[in-house]
């Protein structure tokens, strides 16, 4: 198994490397450079691993900055605290960024990286599997605001990311198999041969045999990073990547990000949007019949959409499309998808009925 991925984008590439020892990265990446160092994480990945953080924080250039927990913390406030403490401690523009945590560390670190002195440089280290294959990769960083999610925001290239993947062995099984979503996301829509491996594996994958994982992360990340060098600002190719995500997030804001994790919510958006893709697109009565037998392996919280028309407003609000026509990511067979505009709201309300 490949253990490095190149992200290949011309002057900001970048590896994604398998690592054994997230320490030893750190203590590497801390010894290039004569200026400082900040490492961003949370209380709960700092108590889970504190002999390795109170090691780390022994090394004279490292500074260990703890930021909350969920959603609240992208926000500009922690932003401020973030660059406010790195002025403190005389960052310069030779500083480092460290984000070990999971996507909500890696988008607010990524970002403060990008604004503090015009850009210094940074380090993902994912600790979720939902970073492993997804947020760390591809440079999107950002923040919320009260009308909404990710508003704020750049795309900001780390300089590496590194994936110890013994981080797994403390996230909690939920986490783990909402992340699933983004994973099987990439078989639906750009890898039949990645769709059928999933498929033959899914108990393994389910009963977290590491071996099987680390394949799937690898993979996960060769598609991400082919995704995201050839169309590194989203102008189309990495709008696939939105797969499940139009009718997920509406899922998440109808029911106030308090019943579902992102991962279950897009199980359900994927659901939907494979109906859509049978019913109104090209996706034959055989792949569709596959895909809803592999999501159906998944546990997944009970969902109940009372209100559909409530809901739609969900979906007509989503900032991504206001005063456009919806750009749907549909499926023409297991491993290729494609935008279409062609969906009405009509037809997303009908295939809530799958739910
Ligand atoms: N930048 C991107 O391209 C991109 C893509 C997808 C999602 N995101 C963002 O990612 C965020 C979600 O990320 P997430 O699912 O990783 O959630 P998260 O970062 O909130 O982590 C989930 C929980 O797991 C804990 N945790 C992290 N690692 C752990 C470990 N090894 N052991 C035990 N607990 C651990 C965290 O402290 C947190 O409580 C959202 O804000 C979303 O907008 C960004």
């Amino acid at each position: 198994m490949a253990n490095k991925v190149k992200v290949d984008l011309g002057n900001n590439s970048y590896n994604i490397t398998m690592i054994e020892d997230f320490k030893d990265s750190v203590k590497r990446f801390a010894s290039s450079t004569e200026s400082q160092c900040m490492l961003i994480t949370q209380e709960n990945i700092f108590d889970l691993y504190k002999n390795q953080f109170n090691d780390l924080s022994n090394i004279s250039n490292v500074n260990i900055f703890l930021i909350d927990e969920g959603e609240k913390a992208k926000s500009f406030d922690s932003t401020i605290s973030i660059v406010n403490e790195m002025a403190d401690k005389r960052f310069d523009r030779s500083s480092l960024v460290l984000a070990i945590g999971g996507g909500v560390v890696g988008d607010i670190a990524g970002f403060a990286a990008s604004i503090y002195m015009r850009g210094v440089k940074y380090i993902q280290y994912p600790t979720t599997l939902l970073a492993m294959v997804d947020s760390s990769i591809g440079g999107k960083t950002g923040i919320n605001l009260e009308d909404g999610k990710n508003l704020v925001g750049r795309i900001y290239q780390p300089i590496a990311v590194e994936i110890d993947t013994n981080f797994l062995s403390t996230l909690p099984k939920r986490e783990l198999n909402a992340a699933l979503a983004e994973v099987v996301k990439y078989g639906f829509i750009y890898d039949r041969e990645f769709f059928d491996y999933i498929v033959n594996n899914i108990s393994e994958i389910n009963n977290r045999n590491l071996d099987v994982i680390q394949e799937v992360i690898t993979q996960c990340c060769e598609i991400k990073s082919d995704i995201v060098s050839e169309d590194e600002n989203e102008d189309e190719l990495r709008m696939i990547l939105n797969f499940g995500h139009t009718i997920g997030h509406a899922i998440e804001s109808f029911t106030k990000y308090e019943e579902l994790l992102h991962g279950e919510a897009i199980f359900y958006g994927m659901k939907c949007a494979l109906y859509l893709s049978n019913k109104f697109g090209d996706l034959n009565n055989d792949d569709y019949k596959q895909s809803c037998q592999l999501l159906s392996k998944f546990d997944l919280p009970s969902l109940k959409i009372d209100n559909k028309d409530i809901f739609i407003n969900f979906v007509k609000n989503d900032k991504k499309f206001r005063g456009e026509n919806i750009r749907f990511i549909l499926l023409d067979e297991i491993g290729k998808s494609r935008i279409s505009e062609d969906i009405s709201f009509d037809q997303i309300k009908e295939s809530l009925s799958t739910l």
